[in-house]
C-alpha cells in the first residue's frame, strides 16, 4: 500500500504545479529582459532625466536687468511691456533707491540693489565706472540662487523682449552645455571698436545655467584685469573668452545702434523669431502718430496673438497690376508699383541713420541695405499694422493701414496708391525645433478682391518645390 502509483489527482495536482512553476519562470524571464531592454533603452533614459529634458519655458529664465535710480523711474514703462509677474524671475539692478516704486511691484520685477563695487579700477576715459557694477549683474543674478534656472538672460532698461521667442530660440540648444548667445552691432564701426565676437549688452543676451555659475566664481578676477575697458559687455566678453567660450549669435537680438526711422531695418527681418529690440527711445517711434511706448503696445497687440509671427517677413507678388508686395507681419506692408527681384526685395531699405556721425565707416552697417528712391512719387505705399482679430477656425486676420498720404498724380486702376487697406490671412506660427533649426520664408497668395480698396492676401507654408517670383 504504501507504493501506491500516483493518483490520477496527484498527478493532475502535480501537472498544474509544474505548469504554475513554469508559468512563474516565463512572467520572471519576461519581467527581467524587459526590464532590462527598458533600463538600457531610450526610453529609461528619459524617463530618469524628464526633468531635465522636457521643453524650455518662460519658467526657466532668470532675467538680469540693469538700469539705475535716475533710468528707472523713466524707463519702467518698456520693461511692463514685456514682463509677467507671474511666469518671470530675476531683478532689476538700481545703484540706489531715491523714489518709492512700491506701487508698480505687481507688474514689474523685483528691485535688487547692486552691490559696492568701489574697490575695482576704471581707467577708461571715455566710459563711465558704472559699467563694472552693471557686469558684476551676471554674478549677483546667480547668487540670487533661484531654483531651476536654465538660461539667465541680460538686458538694460531700454530692451525690450519678446519671451516666448526669447524661450523657443533657447529650446533650440542644451541648457546643459556652456552656451553665450546674443548679437553684436548693426554698425560696423561699433563692431570694429568693441568685438563683433561680443553680445552687445542692450540687445540681451543669455547664459546658460552652467556657465553663469562658472562665470559669476571667476568675474571679479577679470574685473581686476580689465580697468581700460569701456563698457559692461566687454568685460563679460572678455571673461567668457578667458574661459573659451565664444558667441553664438542668433539674429532675433536687436542691439538697433541705428537713428531715425528704423522702419527699414523692421520690414526686412531675418529668418528668425524677433526675441528683442533696443534703443527704442533713440529712433522715431515704430508707428506714425505715436510714442514709442504707445507704438510698443500697439505691436504687442499682434505679439499677443501670434508672437513667433511678429515682423516675420514674407514676399507676395501680384502678376495682375505686377506689385511686389512686402508683409513685415504685425507691423507694415509695403507696397511697390513694380516688380522688385526676391533678394532685392528682401534687403532693408536705408531709411534709419548711422548711430554715429563721423567718417565713411560710420555709416557702414553690418547687413545689406538697398536706398530709399529719391523722388517721394516713386516710392511705396506703406500701411501700418491697424488690428488683428482671431477666428475660431485658428484663423489670423491682420489689418494694415495707410496712414500716410502724398499729393501724388497716380494711375487710378493700377497704382497702389488707390489701395487704404491691406487684410493679410494666416494660421498661427508654432515652429519645432526642425523648423528653428532649419527655417523656410513663407508663401503668399493674393486673394480675389473684394473692394477696390483693399487688398487681401493669404500666407501659408511653401509646397515642396515652390519657387516664390513675379509669374509672368
Ligand atoms: C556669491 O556668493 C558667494 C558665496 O556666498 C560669495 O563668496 C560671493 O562673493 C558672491 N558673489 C557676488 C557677486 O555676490
Ligand atoms: C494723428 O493724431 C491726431 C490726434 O490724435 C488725429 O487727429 C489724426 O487723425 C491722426 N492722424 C492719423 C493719420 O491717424
Ligand atoms: C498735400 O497738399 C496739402 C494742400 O496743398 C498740404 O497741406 C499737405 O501738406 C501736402 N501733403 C504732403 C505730404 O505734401
Amino acid at each position: 500500500m504504501k507504493f501506491l502509483p500516483p493518483s490520477p489527482r496527484t498527478f493532475t495536482f502535480r501537472s498544474s504545479n509544474l505548469l504554475l512553476i513554469s508559468t512563474c519562470t516565463c512572467v520572471l524571464i519576461y519581467v527581467v529582459v524587459s526590464l532590462i531592454l527598458v533600463f538600457t533603452s531610450d526610453f529609461y533614459y528619459k524617463s530618469l532625466s524628464s526633468p531635465v529634458l522636457a521643453p524650455t519655458v518662460i519658467e526657466h529664465i532668470a532675467y538680469g536687468i540693469a538700469s539705475s535710480q535716475n533710468s528707472w523711474p523713466k524707463q519702467k514703462d518698456f520693461v511692463k511691456l514685456w514682463w509677467n509677474p507671474r511666469k518671470m524671475r530675476g531683478c532689476v539692478f538700481l545703484d540706489g533707491l531715491t523714489a518709492d516704486y512700491s506701487g508698480d511691484s505687481s507688474s514689474l520685477p523685483p528691485l535688487c540693489m547692486s552691490q559696492d563695487t568701489s574697490r575695482f579700477r576704471y581707467s577708461n576715459r571715455k566710459g563711465h565706472r558704472s559699467a563694472i557694477r552693471v557686469a558684476r549683474i551676471v554674478s549677483e543674478a546667480v547668487n540670487l540662487s533661484l531654483p531651476g534656472v536654465r538660461w539667465f538672460v541680460f538686458g538694460d532698461d531700454e530692451t525690450v523682449f519678446f519671451p516666448e521667442n526669447l524661450v523657443k530660440t533657447l529650446s533650440k540648444y542644451d541648457h546643459q552645455l556652456w552656451y553665450y548667445i546674443g548679437t553684436n552691432s548693426e554698425n560696423y564701426e561699433q563692431n570694429r571698436i568693441f568685438s563683433f565676437d561680443m553680445a552687445f549688452w542692450g540687445a540681451g543676451f543669455a547664459i546658460s545655467s552652467p556657465l553663469a555659475k562658472v562665470l559669476a566664481k571667476v568675474l571679479d578676477s577679470c574685473l581686476e584685469r580689465y580697468p581700460h575697458l569701456f563698457g559692461s559687455d566687454g568685460r563679460i566678453h572678455s571673461c567668457l573668452a578667458e574661459l573659451g567660450v565664444g558667441l553664438t549669435r542668433e539674429p532675433g537680438f536687436h542691439q538697433m545702434d541705428i537713428r531715425g526711422n528704423a522702419f527699414g531695418l523692421l520690414a526686412a527681418h531675418p529668418l528668425s523669431p524677433l526675441v528683442s529690440l533696443h534703443h527704442s527711445g533713440h529712433t522715431n517711434p515704430l508707428f506714425p502718430n505715436m510714442t514709442a511706448i504707445k507704438s510698443l503696445q500697439r505691436l504687442f497687440e499682434a505679439v499677443d496673438v501670434d508672437s513667433e509671427r511678429i515682423l516675420q517677413h514674407t514676399i507676395c507678388y501680384d502678376r495682375w497690376f505686377s506689385w511686389t508686395i512686402s508683409v513685415s507681419w504685425g507691423y507694415a506692408v509695403e507696397v511697390f508699383d513694380y516688380h522688385i527681384y526676391l533678394p532685392d526685395a528682401l534687403q532693408a531699405q536705408e531709411t534709419f541713420e548711422p548711430w554715429k556721425k563721423g567718417g565713411v565707416l560710420a555709416g557702414a552697417h553690418t547687413f545689406n541695405t538697398r536706398p530709399v528712391v529719391a523722388d517721394p512719387c516713386k516710392r511705396s505705399t506703406i500701411f501700418f499694422f491697424d488690428g488683428v482679430s482671431s477666428g475660431k477656425n485658428g484663423i489670423i486676420k491682420t489689418k494694415y493701414r495707410r496712414f500716410l498720404h502724398d499729393n501724388c498724380t497716380y494711375d487710378p486702376k493700377a497704382s497702389a496708391k488707390k489701395l487704404e487697406e491691406i487684410v493679410v490671412i494666416t494660421k498661427k506660427l508654432d515652429l519645432n525645433i526642425k523648423q528653428l533649426q532649419s527655417p523656410r520664408r513663407h508663401c503668399c497668395d493674393m486673394l480675389p478682391p473684394s473692394a477696390d480698396q483693399k487688398l487681401e492676401v493669404s500666407i501659408r507654408e511653401c509646397t515642396g518645390e515652390e519657387l516664390v517670383y513675379m509669374h509672368a
